[in-house]
């Protein structure tokens, strides 16, 4: 049903695009999420899809073949594909688990191209520093996937933090988390440290954490306490191992399945956060933002798809009475585009207009800072500061 909130929805649907300017894309790395940039790319008129790359033997050219595009060269590595200036590349698109999401991304802005990264941003820190310093020495685009941030609901969360109507923001509860959902149905490249490097933390732990940090203009994180373990992950009886027969992904686990942080912001703000793989409980909670004029609760998700689970409310006190404000879920009109396709969109606007990268990498740089500090304070076993090299 249409709700008064569809004005505020986006006019991505109206936009007229220049088809006669294409932009020209390769593809790094051929798995799971490089199937979803294919299918919001092929649905771009101004796009052609000139190049792919994969580690593994005729992954790439199966993963084309499987579109009807039998044209598209293929290599065996991203770092081949960039330095290939026959191509004519514009942008590449980074879809490899995430050990390898800086260098390909360095390789390919060394190359001159813009990058769309998928996240999380890297796996440390100082690789984030590395790809940005990449990024300011090559003058290109560079951005990261979240597409969450892209809803409509999401941008509400935006737009009430930013009106004023919570106050001055001081304390926020976030995470989410699943009963049983370590992600292994095509292998075990998020499990392994050798690929994934981080778990849970980087796989849904970073989608929560730019849920807020967006909606409250990203300060800068300062310290962490934090907290990370992997009991599930690591038990060959764990019940979706068992399920599909792969009990030997227990002793390749070696990443974290569960993490907490309590983790200090600039301008005197408190974010607690929790993420879960795997748990013994139904939710890790509800988003909770509290500001000294209103509080908003937004229903738990796991937030990767961008939704949320369902209405927000605000607390406030009205005329000395304390009042609950409903913000009704926004939904999509069927045929819209989806948040996949915003964030292809938005990559390939920036590429041939220029200006500021979609998801830019200042902002995600505190997101990544913040799961590095997570993994560092947990082995450490203490509070840990938050230091940042000069870019
Ligand atoms: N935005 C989202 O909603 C979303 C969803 C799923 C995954 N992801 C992210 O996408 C990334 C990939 O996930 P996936 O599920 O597709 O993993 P995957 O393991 O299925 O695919 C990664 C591919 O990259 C290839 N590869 C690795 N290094 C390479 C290199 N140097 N050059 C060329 N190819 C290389 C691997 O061989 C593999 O085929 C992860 O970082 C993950 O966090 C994002």
């Amino acid at each position: 049903m249409a709700t008064s909130l569809d004005a505020f929805k986006s006019n991505q649907e109206k936009q007229t695009i220049d088809a006669s300017r294409k932009v020209r894309i390769g593809i790094i790395g051929t798995g799971w999420i490089a199937g979803s940039h294919m299918d919001s790319y092929l649905k771009q008129p101004d796009v052609e899809i000139v190049a792919g790359a994969d580690i593994i033997p005729g992954k790439a050219e199966a993963f084309f073949k499987k579109y009807g595009l039998d044209n598209v060269k293929c290599y065996p590595s991203g770092e081949a594909m960039v330095n290939d200036k026959s191509l004519k590349l514009d942008a590449v698109s980074v879809c490899t688990y995430n050990r390898q999401h800086a260098p390909c991304a360095i390789q390919a802005l060394n190359a001159g191209l813009h990058v769309l990264l998928e996240k999380p941003f890297t796996v440390t820190t100082e690789e984030a520093v590395e790809v940005m310093r990449a990024e300011k020495k090559s003058g290109k685009i560079l951005s990261i996937g979240f597409q969450p941030r892209l809803d409509d609901n999401m941008k509400m969360v935006k737009a009430i933090c930013e009106s004023g109507v919570l106050g001055k923001i001081y304390y926020i509860q976030t995470g989410g988390g699943r009963r049983r959902g370590i992600p292994t149905p095509f292998g075990t490249s998020f499990i392994e440290d050798k690929t994934a490097g981080l778990g849970a933390l980087a796989d849904i732990g970073c989608y929560s954490l730019d849920m807020v940090l967006n909606a409250i203009g990203y300060p800068k994180p300062l310290t962490v306490s934090g907290y990370k373990s992997a009991y599930f992950g690591t038990d060959p009886n764990y019940s979706n191992y068992v399920a599909t027969g792969h009990p030997e992904y227990a002793k390749l686990f070696g990443v974290d399945d569960f993490a907490a942080a309590f983790v200090r912001l600039k301008g005197g703000i408190i974010l607690d956060f929790r993420i879960a793989w795997a748990m013994n409980m139904d939710t890790s909670g509800d988003t909770l933002i509290y500001g000294t004029k209103g509080g908003l609760r937004i229903p738990s998700t796991e937030c990767w798809n961008g939704s949320i689970g369902g209405d927000l409310t605000i607390y406030h006190e009205v005329a000395g009475k304390q009042v609950e404000t409903k913000i009704p879920m926004i939904h999509d009109r069927p045929g819209a585009p989806s948040n996949f396709d915003k964030k292809i969109r938005s990559f390939v606007d920036a590429c041939k207009n220029g200006g500021e990268a979609p998801v830019p990498s200042s902002q995600i740089l505190y997101n990544q800072a913040i799961l590095d500090a997570i993994a560092q304070s947990s082995e450490k076993g203490r509070e840990v500061k938050i230091v940042i090299p000069e870019i």
